[in-house]
């Protein structure tokens, strides 16, 4: 086959049946604490207009700047999939005008992005994102309950991981922190790499995610933003750090803690983790509250966080009961036509009764079907012969234990959901 079509493009890969037990596992776990937390899914659409995310992001991010997948479509549309889903979940609310109503809309997602950037360890072009989002409250509890939400997701599935926090400041006080912060890289600028010197020049928050070692220096003498927020930005920040004190949550306040999206204000945080070495975020998220407005829209108050799925399954811990070790209950192994032909019934009766099963269909031998049963990782093998059948029996095999036992054919349903709980309960 030609090799370009027989590989996945650079940075995209599938995932195959094997590794989806762990990204099921975390995604029905998702839907569980979510929901748990009063947050309903939302589903967007994978393509946006170009502007859509130019005017959320920020024209001078790299998401925006380098690494978007933007094309021309049918419609000489400049249209673009998504890098990430905060813009458009505040499109669709804008769109379905949730805002009527008052009070909080309270939404999660979850699905691929789409990025250009570099690949790397943890790096993707095609990622996933589990992320939640709530709109319509400035209430500093809420920050709290949307990072809560985010740990406890994290450490009840066993994962080891660190709150970093910041507030970046509103429009009030922010663009007085830039000029200043500006003025100090002027008189380092000449010895800084050549992405800080035109940080410095555009996007000059950006100069602190640098990770040239020389620029480091230069970099720790510059002013902190926490020290130049406004009262009601400083205000707010202590409420959302003496709630997360009230709940016991830790977390280290980083100073230099920017996001590489333009959109927050305020709180802005990331979740990290040791085990995932250079790309060692696992979660980001923060306030935005002027997303609404640069959309069009009227104000809305808003945060949220998205969460790499990728990375997440990279160090999840095994877990001995999870679904990717489980095979089917049962693989029905039979021998000639007659058999067949039965073995096909037994199989839909039980499936119908909530058991999973499994049946040969290449007419193999006993021996290979064995093989095929235990490559499946299948509990119970079911054995059904000519002259088992002619007597309304078949044969049990137990594939632990290797233990076998002859069993009358209308009591398959019930060995098998006395010896399976867990699935038929
Ligand atoms: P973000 O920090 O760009 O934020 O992405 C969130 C998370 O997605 C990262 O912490 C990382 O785990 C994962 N991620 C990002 N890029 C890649 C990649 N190329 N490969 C693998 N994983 C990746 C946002 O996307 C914001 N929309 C989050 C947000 C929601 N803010 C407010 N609401």
């Amino acid at each position: 086959m030609d090799d370009l079509l027989s590989n996945t493009l650079p940075g995209m890969r599938d995932l195959l049946p094997e590794e989806i037990g762990r990204w099921q596992r975390v995604e029905e776990h998702a839907r569980r604490v979510f929901a748990r937390y009063g947050f309903a899914e939302i589903r967007t659409s994978l393509i946006e207009p170009t502007e859509l995310f130019a005017r959320g992001i920020g024209t001078d991010t790299d998401i925006v700047g380098k690494e978007m997948y933007t094309f021309v479509d049918r419609s000489k549309r400049s249209v673009t999939l998504r890098p990430e889903a905060t813009a458009s979940v505040v499109r669709a609310y804008l769109q379905n005008a949730m805002y009527r109503g008052g009070g909080l809309t309270k939404l999660y997602y979850l699905g691929p992005m789409f990025r250009h950037e570099k690949k790397q360890k943890g790096r993707w072009r095609q990622f996933y994102q589990i992320g939640a989002e709530a709109l319509g409250s400035d209430h500093p509890a809420v920050d709290a309950e949307m990072i809560d939400m985010a740990l406890w997701f994290l450490q009840s599935l066993n994962v080891e991981a660190k709150l970093l926090l910041n507030s970046v400041g509103c429009r009030n006080c922010r663009p007085r922190y830039v000029s200043l912060l500006q003025s100090e890289l002027g008189k380092c600028v000449d010895n800084l790499c050549e992405d800080c010197r035109r940080r410095a020049a555009t996007n000059s928050l950006r100069v602190f995610d640098c990770k040239v070692e020389s620029c480091q220096p230069y970099i720790d003498q510059l002013p902190f933003i926490t020290d130049h927020l406004c009262p009601e930005c400083a205000e707010h920040f202590e409420k959302v750090k003496s709630f997360l004190d009230e709940a016991g949550i830790v977390y280290t306040i980083v100073p230099r803690l920017v996001r590489g999206l333009d959109y927050y204000i305020r709180t802005a945080f990331e979740i990290v983790s040791g085990e995932l070495g250079s790309q060692n975020a696992i979660a980001g998220g923060g306030r935005y509250d002027g997303l609404s407005e640069a959309l069009g829209g009227p104000p809305v108050h808003a945060l949220g966080f998205a969460l790499g799925l990728d990375r997440l399954v990279m160090i999840l811990p095994e877990d001995s009961n999870s679904k990717e070790q489980a095979g089917p209950d049962l693989f029905l192994a039979h021998l000639g036509e007659a058999a067949f032909k039965k073995a096909t019934e037994i199989v839909r009766d039980l499936r119908h009764r909530g058991l999973s099963c499994c049946l040969d269909f290449f007419s193999g031998t006993l021996k290979s079907q064995m093989r095929q049963a235990n490559r499946l990782g299948a509990k119970f093998v079911l054995i059904l012969g000519e002259d088992e059948l002619a007597r309304g029996v078949a044969s049990m095999k137990n594939l632990q234990d290797s233990s076998q036992q002859e069993i009358a054919i209308p009591e398959i349903a019930g060995f098998l959901k006395s010896h399976i709980q867990d699935r038929t309960a």
